[in-house]
């Protein structure tokens, strides 16, 4: 197996054209491809490194659902709460994966990895991409055109 492939591959479709967004991410895709590639076989290897990355890797994603979090907030999103949810709910099952992955049961770093990948990338093409396009219509009526939402907004929004 070649496991110097990538599990998934950015593309233009998943970009919102808000850069702190897409940069994100990117960012997440990296993260997944990078445990992908970690993948060896070797199941100490594998624990090793999940050990090291696991804590790292869960904040990040937590920086990232609690910046779309604030976004939605500050640009009053009516599917604030629903998306929220969906984020919630995977936290609680990556939490759920690591404790089962830790405890030896029957999850591999391979698998792991693919739960990730099956989550993120329905939850980009799909809950994310609803308020893209509500950002878009709110940053076109505000701005005259280009769609700029910077994380200094994101932390100096009233919400
Ligand atoms: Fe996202
Ligand atoms: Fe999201």
């Amino acid at each position: 197996m070649d496991i110097k492939n990538e599990l998934i591959t950015w593309s233009d479709k998943f970009s919102c054209g808000i850069k702190l967004i897409d940069d994100q991410h990117k960012e997440l895709v990296a993260l997944v491809n990078e445990m992908f590639n970690h993948v060896t076989g070797n199941d100490l290897q594998e624990h090793n490194y999940f050990n090291r990355v696991i804590n790292d890797a869960v904040s990040y994603v937590k920086v990232h659902f609690a910046t779309e979090e604030k976004l939605m907030l500050a640009t009053k999103f009516d599917g604030y709460a629903e998306h929220k949810k969906e984020h919630d709910s995977f936290v609680l099952a990556v939490v759920e994966n690591i404790k089962d992955y830790e405890a030896g049961k029957r999850l591999t770093l391979s698998s792991f990895t693919r739960f990730l990948k099956d989550w993120v990338l329905p939850h980009i093409a799909l809950m994310d991409k609803k308020y893209f396009e509500y950002f878009k219509k709110v940053a076109t009526r505000k701005a005259d055109g280009k769609l700029s939402i910077t994380s200094a907004d994101v932390n100096n929004a009233a919400l």
